[in-house]
């Protein structure tokens, strides 16, 4: 048996509890992880509440991305050998001392790197290199707005937009800025005290690229910001999903390509092909530090209600993880 993160119902974070689950066993194709550390994402919470099942057939057990150790091999995997260090997304099961993981979607962490590291890197960097690369296309001549520029998708994502070489602003309290600033940030604006779509419209005069998570409230916003043949790619509903009273006339004169993407609704071979093409851009730049997972906390296993809570205060710079005996 294992320890795992179980709920007594759907709701608060008091549903929380630590409980006694079978440890997994891995099919042909997986291989089974001794996680040592497990990073929290805002998809546990909705999970949590009853609001984001996880893919039919897969574990109810909250946890999106781990690292830790091979401890036994399905029986065709040849990539991977017990005793190496791996991380990975996960379609659940995460918040547990064992989980298994398709062969193909494990890492190796590089030496460098903790097993808290390594684990604050895939949910967020796979998002963020899939929404730049694959759905905007980002090249070195576009200016890209981030919003939620502070959370774990984005301190991700600036990091990429600068590999890229685009100019990259974004949004976020302003507690946030300094990190973002030292992640390459050109620009940071505070959204509580200034209207970002005045700001971009005086300063940049527009932007080609949009990483939004909000949705409702900020989608006028957003569209009269990009200029034309822009790309916006919708990540997240934050902020409602009802749009009143809105004038529509720029999505089709501006050429404007709205994208909206889950990558947990992804199949595994699309998962498969965008760990490999993400690992192949960015393993040197993790190896060198030019990228790295920014980790605000860490919490013990036991200790996961308080780190739902500090998600759900928004008070984290980057990631929050979850360190597991
Ligand atoms: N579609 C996908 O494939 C995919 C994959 C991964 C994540 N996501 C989504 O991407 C978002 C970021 O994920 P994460 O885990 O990186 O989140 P996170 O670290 O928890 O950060 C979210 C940040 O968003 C800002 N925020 C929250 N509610 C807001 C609101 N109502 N209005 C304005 N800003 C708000 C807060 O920062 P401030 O203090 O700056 O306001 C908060 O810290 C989440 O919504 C998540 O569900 C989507």
């Amino acid at each position: 048996m294992m320890k795992s993160v179980l709920l007594k119902q759907f709701g608060g974070r008091e549903q929380l509890y630590i409980g006694d689950q079978p440890i997994p066993s891995p099919t042909k194709d997986q291989v089974l992880v001794k996680v040592t550390a497990a990073a929290l994402n805002r998809a546990d919470i909705l999970q949590r509440e009853g609001k984001y099942p996880p893919p039919k057939g897969e574990s109810e057990i909250l946890g999106l991305e781990i690292a830790g150790e091979i401890v036994a091999l399905g029986a065709n995997v040849q990539n991977h050998a017990l005793g190496s260090n791996v991380f990975g997304i996960l379609p659940g099961g995460g918040y547990s001392q064992y989980a298994i993981i398709h062969k193909d979607m494990a890492l190796p962490i590089p030496k460098h790197l903790s097993f808290e590291e390594a684990a604050a890197i895939p949910e967020a960097f796979l998002t963020a290199y899939q929404s730049l690369l694959w759905h905007a296309n980002t090249t070195a001549q576009d200016k890209v707005l981030i919003h939620a520029g502070g959370s774990g998708v984005g301190t991700a994502a600036i990091q990429l937009v600068k590999k890229i070489g685009a100019t990259c602003i974004i949004t976020a309290s302003s507690s946030k800025h300094n990190t973002c600033y030292d992640l390459g940030a050109d620009y940071c604006i505070d959204y509580n005290s200034k209207n970002f779509q005045e700001v971009i419209a005086t300063k940049y005069n527009s932007v080609d690229v949009i990483i939004d998570f909000l949705g409702a409230s900020y989608f006028t916003k957003n569209i009269s910001c990009l200029a034309r043949d822009g790309r916006m790619v919708m990540l997240a509903l934050l902020g409602g999903t009802k749009v009143e009273d809105m004038n529509i006339a720029p999505i089709l004169f501006n050429r404007l390509n709205i994208i909206g993407s889950t990558l947990r609704s992804r199949n595994l071979d699309y998962q498969i092909k965008l760990t490999k093409e993400f690992w192949s851009f960015s393993e040197k730049y993790f190896r060198t530090g030019e990228l790295k997972p920014i980790i605000d906390k860490t919490f013990r296993l036991e200790e996961v209600k308080d780190a739902h809570r500090y998600m759900e205060e928004n008070k984290n710079i980057g990631k929050i993880v979850l360190t597991i005996n």
